[in-house]
């Protein structure tokens, strides 16, 4: 229930003579009642973003503004994290071992002295939407690992925070867990109408929760927009490779009439459309998996989008959920595509491409490229 604005945040971490730039001016707004996401590599600066929204840190340079109210500045912390009202799930959960379940999810109200009823009535309330109401008089010792996060939710909502920090909460769970526990984040989120901001390193999180995500690279914001937007428009090859598998190929070029073919060893496609200016011999493109569609016995139908492009040797073949990821050995590379037969070790195949999906990355730069009906505008 708060807007959270960073302005021009830098943070630098000081050990005696060395100094490390974990952030490098950020700025980004995160709408009120949204849910958000961050994602970036490890040591990306994920956590230090968490850290500075909920005030354990203050940015060294730079704003942090709670619904255009001033919280931190330029190193100085001007409202303190138990004023913020930030509910924070850490990376590792945090949970106190040697409290029960019921004692760690009531303890942030005992210490803001509410009356014993209130702890109770709050605490139930809590174990009922997460599902923990027969952990309660257990140790975090002596559940599963979702029953702990689910724990350390209702710990983060207890004292009705303005909004909720989520650190990586599904990193110790099974796949299987994770599942559950991204769809009771989403409901709870929703059923409360809470600011939710959620950090990973995992795309899969971004897609089930976030609305708006930040690709956050060694300190550096690269970009901001949807899920979808940033997966089919990545700014540059490391965004694209954050959002999800993609085959990242350098490709040479060779003109026809004013197109291109892209030449990868036999892998090789053609009417490719560039800019004018475009003055390298050479060009990176980026395809997902889903977008090179392999097939043995099965006929895709071809348009001026999917086109076959040749026949290949399978190298290995992975069943995946009602499709079969198919590695391909081209010119000693493994490039990657999908399958809706079943298609094994050694045979030839048939390889499809859709030319639209296709992201191509200035050779140097390694940054988008316009797509076509942008040049076409021009
Ligand atoms: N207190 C600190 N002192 C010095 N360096 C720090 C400190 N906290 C973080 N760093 C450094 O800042 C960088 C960003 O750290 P951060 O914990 O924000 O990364 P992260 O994206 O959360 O990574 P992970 O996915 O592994 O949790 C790292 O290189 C880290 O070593
Ligand atoms: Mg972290």
């Amino acid at each position: 229930m708060v807007s959270i604005k960073l302005n021009n945040v830098s943070k630098i971490f000081k050990k005696g003579k060395t100094e490390f730039k974990a952030l490098e001016n950020i700025n980004l707004e995160i709408p009120n009642n949204s849910f958000f996401g961050i994602l970036g590599a490890s040591g990306a600066g994920k956590t230090t973003v968490m850290r500075i929204i909920a005030g354990l840190e203050a940015p060294t340079i730079g704003e942090v503004l709670f619904d255009n109210t001033l919280v931190s500045k330029d190193n100085v912390t001007i409202v303190d994290p138990e004023e913020r009202d930030v509910g924070m799930v850490f990376q590792n959960w945090a949970l106190y071992p040697h409290m029960n379940n019921y004692e760690n999810i009531a303890f942030p109200l005992k210490v803001k002295k509410w009356t014993q009823d209130d702890i109770v009535k709050r605490v139930y309330d809590l174990s009922d939407i997460l599902g923990i109401r027969e952990v309660l008089a257990k140790r975090p010792g002596e559940i599963s690992g979702g029953q702990q996060q689910r724990v350390a939710v209702a710990r983060a909502l207890a004292k009705n925070p303005k909004f909720l920090l989520l650190d990586e909460p599904f990193s110790n769970l099974d796949a299987n867990a994770r599942d559950d526990a991204r769809a009771l984040v989403k409901k709870v989120k929703n059923d409360l109408g809470i600011t939710t901001i959620i950090v990973s390193h995992d795309p899969a999180d971004v897609f089930a929760l976030a609305e708006k995500v930040a690709v956050i690279f060694r300190g550096n914001l690269v970009q901001v927009g949807t899920p979808r937007d940033l997966y089919d428009y990545p700014a540059n090859e490391k965004v694209a490779g954050t959002l999800g598998d993609i085959n990242i190929i350098d490709f040479d070029l060779r003109e026809k009439n004013g197109y291109y073919d892209l030449i990868f060893g036999n892998f090789i496609i053609p009417g490719i459309r560039l800019p004018n200016n475009y003055d390298n011999n050479k060009i990176t493109a980026g395809i997902r998996p889903e977008d090179i569609i392999i097939e043995k016995n099965m006929e895709t139908k071809q348009d001026d989008e999917i086109q076959l492009i040749g026949e290949f040797q399978v190298s290995t073949v992975n069943y995946n959920q009602g499709s079969f990821a198919v590695v391909l050995n081209v010119s000693e590379t493994k490039i990657k595509g999908i399958s809706r037969e079943p298609v094994f070790y050694g045979e030839k195949v048939k390889a499809y491409i859709n030319k639209s999906k296709i992201k191509l990355f200035d050779y140097k730069s390694k940054n988008v490229m316009k797509p076509d009906e942008e040049l076409a505008k021009n």
